[in-house]
Formats: structure tokens, sequence, C-alpha cells
């Protein structure tokens, strides 16, 4: 295949040099003269060193420029012109000023693009590497819409290397992520990366969206930042407690959920979060950490209140501020599945508010309505309109809305055609992603879930 990679930076130059090795054509271009000019001295074994250092780089471009398959340039419009693939891997640098991404590197490659295009019209796809904030591909349809409305697609395929590793990741990706929104782009990339891995291995081209493939680059990192965030408060608060962080990191290691509680929700619940990362921070406090530190661990337990309002929020945006006149069924009491305990469970929260915002709720829980109740009670509200219900679908009958709450097996694949006939307004909150998103957009019903666009029907 013949492919431009624009941009000949950390990411460029890498990615140039792996597609040549794969046995592509390519030709990569920057608007930095002396790089080009560098990388071509490089090449004619006129210079030794290349603008970027990573292991094995090195033998990977000479070998591949050698062979013919590696090439050169600041020409921008005939490097486009002659490939049917062009990768976008400019630099998205940080505006401070301005307080956003600065897209316009990526802008100006759309434009040439489209400039070419108009001129020489043939197929290309045109695929994003860089980190570009949600909505860029969309941007680049449009910039090269102005010139040219021929056929070309754009793809979003965001980079997964990490410096200091940048050729073994590039050479042996454990994943790569694809976005798009035509089957011919998803062909041409699966073409391109399915040579990466072993047919079992398949499951590592990872295709969506193109809004969720711009995403996943930032969820990525923003997961590992969070992770280096916060080990690094909790190795503050064990330095000041004369405990060893390193002593306790295998341990940490080794319990499998972290990082692994990735599916969103209506917050952490039962007996344990809260508590204990309340009383760590009460600890930092005492210890005299400082203000961040302390702060860092509060933020976790206001966004979580937070996160669990979210439900009530919906419900007070659908039907008003007064639900008198409001059923509202609730599927999971306890604060998951699989157990009866109702202690911080987002439940509570969310009966307690519309309750008292005058709607009826029909409640069904597989094992905590009892718990439920003496938790309700305990906390002294008002149970005239609350009615705990031992059928899940009984529970719905003449509802205006059904809420899940938790994630019970028996609500993972409910009979529509039953929900079709007692729920009045067929409007269904899913707060614990428990039903299939793409099923939902069959079904008739209006669907709201956290993390994916709303289903209106
Ligand atoms: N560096 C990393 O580890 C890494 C990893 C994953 C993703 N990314 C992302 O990949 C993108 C590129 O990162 P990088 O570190 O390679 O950037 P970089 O700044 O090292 O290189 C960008 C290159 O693009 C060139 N360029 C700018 N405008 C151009 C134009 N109109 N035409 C041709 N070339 C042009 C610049 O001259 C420069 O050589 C960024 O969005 C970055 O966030 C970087």
């Amino acid at each position: 295949m013949k492919i431009a990679v624009a941009g000949a930076g950390f990411v460029g130059i890498v990615h140039a040099a792996v597609m040549a090795n794969q046995g592509h054509k390519v030709i990569l271009f920057d608007v930095d003269n002396k790089k080009i000019d560098n990388l071509s001295a490089y090449c004619r074994n006129e210079t030794n060193t290349l603008p970027i250092y990573e292991e094995g780089l090195e033998e990977l471009f000479r070998r591949n420029s050698r062979e013919g398959r590696l090439f050169f340039t600041v020409d921008a419009k005939s490097a486009i012109r002659d490939s049917e693939v062009i990768f976008i891997a400019v630099g998205t640098p940080f505006d401070d000023k301005e307080g956003k991404a600065n897209v316009s590197y990526v802008e100006d490659i759309a434009k040439t693009i489209g400039e070419v295009l108009q001129v020489h019209p043939s197929y290309k796809l045109v695929v994003d590497k860089s980190t570009v904030p949600i909505g860029t591909a969309e941007r680049v349809k449009e910039i090269i819409k102005k010139y040219y409305l021929g056929e070309f697609d754009v793809a979003s395929n965001p980079e997964t290397l990490a410096e200091g590793s940048a050729v073994k990741d590039a050479l042996y990706p454990n994943r790569v992520i694809i976005g798009v929104d035509s089957p011919r782009a998803e062909k041409i990339l699966r073409e391109i990366y399915s040579p990466f891995f072993f047919p079992h291995q398949s499951g590592r081209i990872h295709v969506m969206g193109l809004r969720d493939a711009e995403l996943s680059k930032y969820a990525f990192n923003t997961y590992l930042a969070a992770q280096v965030h916060i080990t690094n408060v909790l190795a503050n608060i064990s330095h000041e407690a004369g405990a060893n962080w390193r002593a306790i990191i295998p341990a940490v290691l080794g319990d499998e959920r972290i990082g692994r509680f990735v599916h969103p929700g209506l917050g952490f619940g039962g007996s344990c979060f809260r508590k204990d990362v309340s009383a760590l921070k009460r600890t930092a406090e005492d210890l005299g950490l400082d203000e961040c530190t302390v702060q860092s661990l509060n933020i976790i337990l206001e966004q979580n209140e937070d996160q669990k309002k979210k439900l009530n929020k919906k419900i007070i945006s659908l039907f008003g501020e007064d639900l008198s006149k409001c059923t509202i069924a609730i599927w999971g009491l306890a604060f998951k599945k699989d157990t009866n305990d109702v202690r911080d469970a987002a439940s509570l929260i969310i009966v307690k508010d519309v309750l008292e915002r005058g709607a009826k709720v029909r409640a069904h829980d597989p094992q905590a309505g009892e718990e439920f109740l003496k938790e309700l009670q305990r906390k002294g509200v008002d149970l005239s309109n609350f009615s705990l219900i031992n059928d899940m679908y009984e529970a719905v009958n003449n509802s205006d809305i059904l809420c899940i709450t938790n994630d019970w097996k028996v609500y993972r694949q409910p009979d529509f055609d039953i929900l079709r006939n007692k729920l009045k307004n067929k409007i269904i909150f899913d707060g614990k992603d428990v039903l299939n998103y793409l099923q939902m957009k069959e079904e008739d019903f209006n669907y709201f879930s956290i993390g994916r666009p709303d289903i209106i029907q």
C-alpha cells in the first residue's frame, strides 16, 4: 500500500519506519526542512543521529530506506497525491493561552489534502494518529469537503506507543484502536494492522466510532495519570505516617480489581469505600499533609456523591421538580449485585429524594428489600408512597419510568414485551450499564444510561 505520514516527530518517524517495515511504500513529510534533510542524510550514512532516540529505530530506518520503502520530503502535496492512506501525526500541543489543544497543524494537513484532491481526485483514507479532541475527525472531513466532494474517508487511529519502548510497542502492539464511520475505511485499516497479530489475537484490534476512538486516547492517559497521582498521594501519606510504601506495592498489584473498575455507574457504595477514603483523608489532615493531597482524596468523595444524584437530575429534567403525579419503578436496592447490603447504596439517595418530591415508588431487589426498608425507616423517610414488590415486572406496572440502579443478573435481559405493556412512558434509566446498548437502539424505549448517548425514540 502507498502510505504518507504527516509529521516527522516522535510518532510520525516511528510509525513511518514500522509501516515501511511491513512492506508498504511510505513517504514521511514535514514542514521542517532541517528534519527532513537530517533524515535523508542519516539514511545515506552521512550522519549518525536521528532526530529522536529509540532503541531499534536506527536499524529499522536505514534498512527500510535502503530497501526502497521509506522516503522523506517537504513536498506535502506530492506525498499526498501519491498515497492512498495519509496518517496525520503532527503535534497537537496544549495552548495554555487558549486553554485547549491546538489542532491547527491537523487542520493545515486537512486543507492541503483538500487542495490536492481538488486537482487530483481519487479515493483517500485520511487517518488521525495525533491525539485530538473529540470531533476533530468530523472537522477534518468538513475542511476537505470545502475543496473536494468526491469519495474519501476520515478515520481515527490514536497512537498507543510509549516513548522509551516505541519501536517495540509499534512492532508488537498489544492493541490497536480504529475509529471509523465507513466499512471501506475499516477494511483498509484492518488490512494494515491485521498482520501485526496472530489470528487468535484479532480481538486486539478495537473498532469503534470516530468519537469513541478520539476519546479512548484521552481515557488511557487520564487513567494512567490518575494512577500516578493517587500513588503519589498514598506514598506521601505513607512517608509521613512512618509506613513503607515499597512494601505495600506488591500487595496492591496483587489486587486484580485495581485498574479494572471501568464500568460506569451511580458511584461507589457499600460499607468500605466512603468510610475508608474519609478516614484516610482525616489521617492526611492529621499528619499535616498539603492541601492538594487532602483535596485529592476529598474530590473522590465529592464526585461520588454527585454521581449518585445523576438519576434524580434526569428524572427532574423529564418530569419536573414536583413528582406527585409520577410513579417510579426501581430495580436494584443493594449497593451492588449478589448482596443484600444497602449501606451507602445510590438507591437510598435516589428513593429518598423522589419520595420527598411526592413520587410513588415501586421497588424490587432479589435480596435487599427488607434491609432497604429498615434503612429508610431509620432515616425517618415517610413510606406511605413506597411499595416493595417481589416480582420485578409487577414493580414496573403503571410506572412512568424504570430505573435500574444495580447489576443483578436478572435485570440483564428483561422481557421487553412485558415492559412495553407495563411501563407507561417507555422510559428506562440504566444506572449500571446492564442493558445491551445496541439492542436498546432496536427497541422502542427511550433509554438513558451513563457514558453513552441517550436513545430517544
Ligand atoms: N510522543 C508520544 O509519546 C506520543 C504518543 C502517542 C501519541 N502522541 C501524539 O501524537 C502526536 C504527535 O506527537 P509527537 O510527539 O510525534 O509530536 P512532535 O512535536 O514531536 O512532532 C510533530 C511534527 O509535526 C510537524 N508538523 C507540524 N505541522 C506540519 C504540517 N503542516 N505538515 C507536516 N508536518 C508538520 C512538526 O514539524 C513536527 O516535526 C501528538 O498529537 C501527540 O499527542 C504522542
